[in-house]
């Protein structure tokens, strides 16, 4: 800047200079300073200020350590799944950048993803209609102080689409929405025992049926107790005032299936609660959505009276749902307590009408199971020859069985070397291709001849530093 420009830049060079302290006068007996002067040190104490208010906001590269992680987030992760120990340590990669389609990122390193994001992207990451349709949604707002139309919209088509539901209510997490049913099932019912088949989440009256018990009231263990799927016998000594539930039993509540489903067995259960005075809570957290006909309960055929949802609903933006029949469902109009601010938030509701306009008017659920019934065939051909093991579960969600945790992380290392990205659960979205199955197929190929030819002692096998990838705490 030359002196004018220094000038025009200080039009109130006076009133400036008074504020920030400068003195219009030289030091000793040497006159006054000039304008130019005067403009110029207030140009140099204006940029000091600005140097000193700098904020210096470190890139998310220059920061994150996976030791800072685990310095400021307890086990580095939001949620269990996501645990190194789950996968192959250090080889899978410690973090995910981004994902797009059937696509992750972790740096420049490109993974074909099965996981999808624990399930709740169904039609692929970042999917550009449901993002279109919430950006429309965050211009408008997205939350308010009274109820929006769009909430009765998502509720009416939901009402359409799962049978046992004639009434609705959103909440955010899969775990607030089993939390909810059963609340709703202890006031319609009066009691208090609850049977558990299945994951539900990090309730109490759940998480007391886990390992995971600290923190949990002792009592609680006398009221909640978890069942093996398809064992009458179990669900029979449950009921029974047992030493495992002294109360009785206000609800059952199961995944309609997680490994083979049964039929015969969720229609057994819904019959013997009722005729016991019990009400059947289908947790379709995750069938939801990646079912034929939506649901579990419509393609067996068989009438809960509550379901859970959430996941892949909104194609993994955040809403989960309680709903059921208006008789229970009227228990949270009265001193039933389940009430959230975000319930309503509408970047959920308008993720999950985009998506599931998109579910009636494309066959995603056809492809999903077609591209998971063909992963599925080909690693069962591939490794028919190796002792039990096989992809087990409905093509929608996959599991690997492996004689132990020593030959599935074998089989996980040679895969994720490769681009092969597999987790506890392998699920399918709708950007998966034929073409993405079988480049998977021919990565699994390659894994099964080094699993097979260190099948004695598939450790000796692992790289440096390789630890065996722990399997998920789960009931069968
Ligand atoms: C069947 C089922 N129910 C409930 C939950 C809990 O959902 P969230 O983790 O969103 O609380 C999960 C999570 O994996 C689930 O798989």
């Amino acid at each position: 800047m030359n002196n004018e420009e220094i000038i025009a830049k200080h039009p109130n060079w006076r009133e400036e200079a008074k504020e920030l302290d400068i003195s219009m006068v030289r030091g000793g007996n040497k006159g006054v300073k000039s304008k130019v002067e005067i403009a110029t040190e207030i140009e140099a104490h204006l940029a000091e200020i600005e140097e000193a208010n700098r904020v210096v906001i470190p890139s998310a590269e220059e920061l994150v350590t996976w030791e800072r992680t685990l310095e400021v987030i307890p086990d580095g992760v939001q949620t269990m799944s996501k645990m190194p120990a789950r996968h192959v340590s250090p080889l899978y990669p410690t973090y995910i950048d981004k994902g797009k389609g059937c696509h992750v990122w972790a740096g420049d390193k490109e993974y074909i993803d099965y996981p999808c994001g624990l399930g709740s992207v169904l039609l692929g990451y970042a999917d550009d209609r449901v993002n279109k349709a919430v950006k429309k949604q965050l211009d408008n707002g997205t939350i308010f102080s009274l109820p929006h139309k769009l909430e009765t919209v998502l509720a009416d088509k939901l009402v359409e689409l799962i049978p046992c539901a004639e009434q609705v209510r959103f909440l955010k997490t899969g775990t607030e929405a089993t939390m909810a049913a059963i609340k709703i099932a202890r006031a319609a019912t009066g009691r208090e025992g609850i049977v558990c088949m299945g994951y539900h989440g990090w309730a109490d009256w759940y998480g007391i049926t886990t390992d995971k018990k600290k923190g949990i009231p002792m009592s609680y263990s006398k009221l909640s107790g978890q069942c093996t799927y398809g064992d009458k016998d179990m669900v029979r000594e449950m009921f029974s005032l047992s030493n495992v539930i002294q109360k009785e039993v206000a609800a059952i509540i199961m995944e309609p299936y997680v490994y083979d489903a049964d039929e015969d067995f969720l229609k057994w259960v819904i019959d013997f609660a009722h005729d016991n005075g019990a009400l059947v809570i289908f947790d379709e957290i995750v069938t939801g959505f990646r079912t034929k006909g939506f649901s579990a309960q419509e393609m067996f055929n068989v009438m809960p009276d509550l379901t859970c949802l959430g996941k892949a609903m909104a194609n993994g933006i955040p809403i989960s749902v309680v709903c059921g029949k208006t008789k229970y469902m009227a228990e949270i109009q009265g001193d039933c307590f389940v009430s959230s601010t975000f319930g309503g938030d509408l970047i959920g509701i308008s993720a999950a009408l985009e998506t599931i306009k998109i579910l009636e008017a494309e066959p995603v659920i056809e492809h999903i199971w077609a591209m998971g019934q063909r992963l599925k065939d080909g690693f069962n051909e591939i490794s028919k020859d190796l002792p039990d093991t096989k992809l087990t579960g409905l093509p929608c969600r996959t599991f690997f069985e492996t004689p132990s945790e020593l030959h599935r992380t074998l089989l996980w290392q040679e895969c994720i070397k490769r681009g092969v990205f597999f987790g506890y659960a392998q699920f399918i979205n709708y950007a998966h291709t034929e073409k993405d199955i079988d480049k998977t197929l021919n990565v699994l190929e390659k894994a099964c001849e080094v699993l097979k030819d260190n099948w004695g002692e598939p450790n000796k096998a692992f790289d440096e530093g390789v630890v065996p990838a722990s399997a998920t705490v789960r009931h069968r």
